[in-house]
């Protein structure tokens, strides 16, 4: 069986005028600007298919995309990672399609009703003064390890009642499970975060008596019935992928576009009421996520023959940044009216729902931030760190500032 990374030759009925070389883990120029790297497929056709990473389709057209997430009947969320891992569970609810995805979905939806998260707002809050107090005087952080990875991932950690400690190791598996790197490594970290996982298993089952997102899952169930060992193994890696990385990356690229633009940051200062646009717009042009679906059946989709069973790849970016759908979609508008049609949470039955939480999470960041520090920049002289991969990540950020 080869690794999972291995490149393919195309099979014979893949057309050879649709074969392009694309690593979605390292495209081009992603350590400078991975959105620009991507937004070049925009000159491929609509879908292609590449020999890469166990080989698959990627569609590149921001109108297609839409229409993939939310076809289920058409494409199937069984794999959204590229390469499939049929040897693995599959995420849940994430990797399960209807009708079966509407009940384990049902078990999660109360941690993230707006009450639910509104019940967090605070502590995120408190949280963000104290962060940025702790370096203020400095005049100078390290963005991503001294603030984006530590707001989302504590609160994260909180709601999942797990342990403050451990956030350093598994942020660290999580966001080497989604970047570049040798496959082995990748592959490496994701098996460590799956046996921590089955540890957490092994400890609600025997005591599921706690306020938190799992407990309150293992006490639900399905059907009547606790929660079988996939399906817990599922929920946890799903909650644990999710909630860890995102968040962090986002607001990674939030900072790296005002530290770069003082006209924008500006408006925000003096027109705070406009701050959820400008999130709104800025989640749109720097649009993370890059994930794939299963073709159910044999078609024809854009001129591609698509076989059952195939993967295709939908790097978010392409719908965000594609002038077929946005006017002038390079341009960070905070003005702009149709920003929220972006799919950067998905959209279709798997949309996010933590998005709720996200959102509050860079408004409580940007509020903090803004009213202490209002005018920032990249540290001279030192380099930005930029990545691809399944969630386009910002690795450092070095800003400074007068105290
Ligand atoms: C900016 C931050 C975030 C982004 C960009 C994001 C993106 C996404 C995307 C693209 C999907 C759907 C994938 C698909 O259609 O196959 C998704 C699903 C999901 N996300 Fe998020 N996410 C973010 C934050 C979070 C947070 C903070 C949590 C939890 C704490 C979370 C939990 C989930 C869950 C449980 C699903 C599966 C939903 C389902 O399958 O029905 N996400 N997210």
């Amino acid at each position: 069986m080869p690794l999972p990374n291995t490149d393919m030759a195309p099979p014979p009925h893949v057309p050879t005028e649709l074969v392009v070389d694309f690593d979605f883990y390292r495209p081009e120029g992603a350590e400078v600007d991975p959105f620009l790297a991507l937004k070049r497929l925009h000159d491929k056709p609509e879908v292609f298919w590449t020999p890469r990473n166990g080989g698959h389709w990627v569609a590149t057209r921001g109108e297609d995309i839409r229409e993939i997430l939310t076809d289920h009947e058409t494409f199937s969320s069984r794999h959204v990672f590229v390469p499939a891992t049929p040897d693995r569970p599959p995420s849940v609810p994430l990797e399960i399609d209807p009708p079966d995805h509407e009940k384990y979905r049902r078990l999660i939806m109360p941690a993230f009703s707006p009450p639910a998260v509104a019940a967090w707002a605070d502590e995120a809050r408190a949280l963000a003064v104290s962060l940025i107090e702790g370096f203020h005087e400095r005049g100078e952080c390290e963005f991503m390890a001294d603030f984006a990875q530590q707001l989302p991932m504590i609160i994260f950690l909180r709601m999942a009642g797990l342990p403050l400690e451990h956030r350093e190791m598994l942020v660290s598996w999580v966001s080497a499970g989604v970047r570049p790197g040798d496959s082995e490594r990748r592959e490496a970290n994701r098996a460590n975060l799956a046996g921590y996982i089955k540890d957490l298993i092994a400890a609600r089952r025997a005591d599921p008596s706690g306020d938190d997102i799992i407990s309150h899952v293992f006490r639900t169930g399905v059907d009547g019935r606790p929660l079988n060992d996939d399906e817990a193994w599922g929920v946890c890696y799903t909650l644990l992928g999710g909630g860890l990385d995102t968040v962090a990356s986002s607001m990674g690229w939030v900072a790296l576009f005002l530290a770069r633009n003082p006209d924008h940051r500006r408006q925000l200062l003096q027109n705070p009421g406009l701050i959820p646009r400008a999130i709104d717009e800025l989640l749109r042009r720097f649009s993370i996520p890059t994930i794939a679906r299963v073709v159910r059946r044999d078609m024809s989709y854009k001129g591609a023959p698509l076989k059952a069973g195939e993967q295709i790849l939908m790097p978010a970016c392409l719908q965000a940044l594609d002038e077929r759908v946005f006017d002038d979609p390079l341009t960070v508008d905070f003005q702009r009216t149709d920003a929220r049609m972006h799919c950067t949470f998905s959209q279709g039955v798997h949309r996010c729902p933590g998005s709720t939480l996200a959102l509050r999470e860079i408004r409580v960041f940007l509020d903090a931030w803004l009213a202490r520090i209002p005018d920032f920049e990249v540290k001279p002289g030192e380099a930005v760190r930029t990545s691809g991969g399944i969630s386009l990540g910002v690795l450092s950020l070095p800003l400074v500032w007068t105290p």
